[in-house]
């Protein structure tokens, strides 16, 4: 029978006492994280958000029915307990902040009892993750959980004071919305009193940011609720939040200062001290090197194009790529020369899942002799130059890709971030910022048959690239600019279109007509046609940047209620099926098997 708690209060959490207060009176409240019985002297450990603290029951001072309800005491029981603070009688627990106290109990009372849990609540937990997830509750409370949550809640109240103390208000945008088609597919939730019509849930609050700007409220943010119906990875989320803001009479040099300072500003809570400003890299430049848009920069094998070198050399492979308008590119794997024949294969195949027809190999031996896939196909000549321009020392193993630009881009890249994890460069401890700049306004699909919005169509072209946007959209560049940290996309944003003529341009390479422009976008068009002022903003992906600061691989581990793979929730059984009077009601019918 659980007890009340009439009477009692609090005076602290667990972990919040220390050697300072022996000889206090206390009242704690919390979960039993375990109890031992040894005969006359009951022990347990009693948890909370703030950690544990050792009670002690004897008879003595409890009490006999004290001390019948702490026999009682088992796993994740619930129980308000008053005693003494007093320094540890038996050996100090360094492993426990509060290992060199114990309270001495008064009083218990037992507030909630507990069925044996599905798993022990503890750190590291070993649990498969679907059970986790189907007793979240639970898993909840184990505190490398209840630790990332902590972070989460401080770090948006930190960005709240900074962005007040900078000027910004914080204002809501709806989260029901007209389909504006962006990037992802929409969640669409269907209207009742307009059968036949659905709202979308927000892919960002894009626009209504910047019909905000054109209010006059000249800096806003928001911690912002995101949808996509996207592929589930493990940074990303159907559902998300952005910490989201838009300046006005600013240009990129502003945002990223401001945001610079953010981040400085936030990383101090977990001890780390960025040093501003942030290095920045055109897109260009991040690709060549690094074979990627978010490049991880905590170590180098950078990416080479030995293009010119290899053009009229003897292997076909090469000379067909490039003869093709591709490149031949090249990476460094230091000391990997000895690297076993399977495990190359295994890395030929990773290439091949990113498109690659194969992967070269020339691994440089202690002797300075080759093995290699390609030798054969060149002179010693011709071998040595790409030894060198790859600056190739005994022991190393070189790879080669030869394709187009894009698929070599993507296969380096991604074999390089492979490699260093193989090879043990990825330091969770190192916080490598950087900006991404100059990205391609707009991005040929194939698919499609035409040009799509790299970011979103109300980005700014470069001025001096406006020529091309009719003659050659794929060299337009934008005023577009990523954060990037240790090769994960914190935060994106731009400098916005806010004159009309560029603005319909802007549609017209994207394939849209007058008619159609306006009947998506009309809302925000007709607002420029009174007065708007220059724009820029930019927004984060919060359970990202939590995750990488609570150096966590999954932003599961950083959201309290995530949702699996297929974008269901393992605890509540989202989505479900609904009653079918309620589909009456919207004037919606299923197809049988969700057939088209
Ligand atoms: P973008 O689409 O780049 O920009 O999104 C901004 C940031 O949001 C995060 N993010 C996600 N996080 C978790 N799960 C997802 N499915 C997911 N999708 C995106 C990323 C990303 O960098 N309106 C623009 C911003 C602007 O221009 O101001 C926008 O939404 O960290
Ligand atoms: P092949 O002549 O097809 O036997 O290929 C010789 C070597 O070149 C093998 O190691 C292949 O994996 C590799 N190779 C094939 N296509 C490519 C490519 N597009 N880029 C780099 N290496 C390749």
């Amino acid at each position: 029978m659980a007890e009340s708690m009439r009477g009692l209060k609090r005076t602290c959490r667990c972990a919040e006492l220390g050697k300072e207060n022996i000889g206090q009176t206390v009242t704690v409240m919390g979960w039993v994280q375990k109890s031992r019985n040894k005969g006359g002297i009951v022990f347990v450990d009693l948890r909370d958000r703030s950690g544990i603290i050792q009670l002690i029951f004897e008879e003595s001072s409890v009490g006999s029915e004290g001390f019948g309800k702490a026999a009682k005491l088992r796993s994740e029981f619930v129980a308000a307990v008053t005693g003494e603070v007093a320094a540890r009688s038996g050996a100090v627990n360094e492993n426990l902040a509060t290992g060199e106290i114990e309270i001495v109990a008064r009083d218990i009372r037992i507030l909630s009892e507990s069925e044996t849990p599905p798993f022990p609540i503890e750190e590291n937990s070993r649990t498969k993750d679907d059970l986790r997830l189907k007793y979240r509750y639970l898993d909840l409370r184990r505190p490398d959980l209840q630790r990332n949550l902590m972070l989460r809640s401080e770090v948006t109240s930190q960005v709240r004071q900074f962005l007040a103390g900078e000027g910004f208000l914080e204002i809501e945008t709806p989260a029901l919305n007209k389909s504006t088609p962006e990037g992802a597919r929409d969640y669409l939730v269907p209207s009742r009193v307009h059968p036949g019509s659905f709202y979308a849930l927000p892919q960002s609050p894009q626009l209504f940011k910047q019909l905000l700007m054109c209010s006059g409220y000249d800096r806003y943010f928001q911690v912002a609720r995101c949808f996509r119906d996207e592929d589930l990875r493990a940074d990303r989320q159907p559902e998300f939040t952005q910490i989201d803001m838009e300046l006005s009479f600013v240009d990129e040099e502003d945002v990223m200062d401001v945001n610079e300072r953010l981040l400085q500003r936030i990383f101090r809570l977990i001890g780390v001290e960025i040093e501003l400003p942030l290095p920045r890299l055109t897109w260009q430049e991040a690709m060549d090197r690094f074979g990627s848009d978010k490049p991880d920069t905590r170590f180098g094998m950078e990416l080479r194009d030995v293009t010119e070198l290899v053009r009229s050399c003897g292997f076909g492979v090469f000379t067909g790529a490039i003869e093709n308008g591709g490149s031949v590119r090249g990476i460094r794997a230091e000391g990997q020369g000895s690297m076993p024949r399977k495990k190359i294969d295994k890395l030929v195949d990773f290439a091949k899942d990113f498109g690659a027809k194969g992967l070269a190999y020339l691994c440089i031996n202690e002797d300075g002799s080759y093995k290699s896939s390609f030798a054969k196909f060149m002179t010693e000549e011709e071998l040595e130059a790409l030894v060198r321009e790859m600056e190739g020392r005994p022991g190393d193993l070189l790879l080669f890709a030869a394709d187009k630009n894009k698929v070599v881009w993507d296969v380096l890249g991604n074999l390089r971030l492979e490699l260093a994890e193989q090879m043990d460069l990825l330091d969770k401890n190192r916080y490598q910022f950087l900006w991404v700049t100059e990205f391609p306004l707009l991005e040929y699909n194939d698919e499609l048959g035409r040009y799509q919005a790299m970011h979103h169509p109300f980005t700014m072209p470069v001025e001096e690239d406006l020529p091309y946007l009719d003659s050659d959209p794929g060299r337009v560049r934008a005023r577009a600019y990523d954060i990037v940290l240790n090769g994960t996309e914190l935060g994106g944003g731009s400098v916005r279109i806010h004159q009309n003529d560029i603005q319909e341009k802007m549609f017209e390479a994207l394939g849209f007509t007058k008619e159609s422009a306006y009947s998506q976008f009309g809302f925000l068009l007709n607002a420029f046609k009174y007065g708007v002022p220059p724009h820029a903003g930019l927004a984060y992906g919060l359970d990202r940047l939590i995750m990488l600061m609570a150096k966590e691989d999954s932003i599961r581990d950083v959201i309290a209620f995530p949702k699996v793979k297929d974008a269901s929730c393992l605890m509540t059984e989202a989505p479900g099926t609904v009653d079918p009077s309620q589909l009456e009601e919207l004037g919606i019918g299923i197809l049988k098997g969700g057939e088209e």
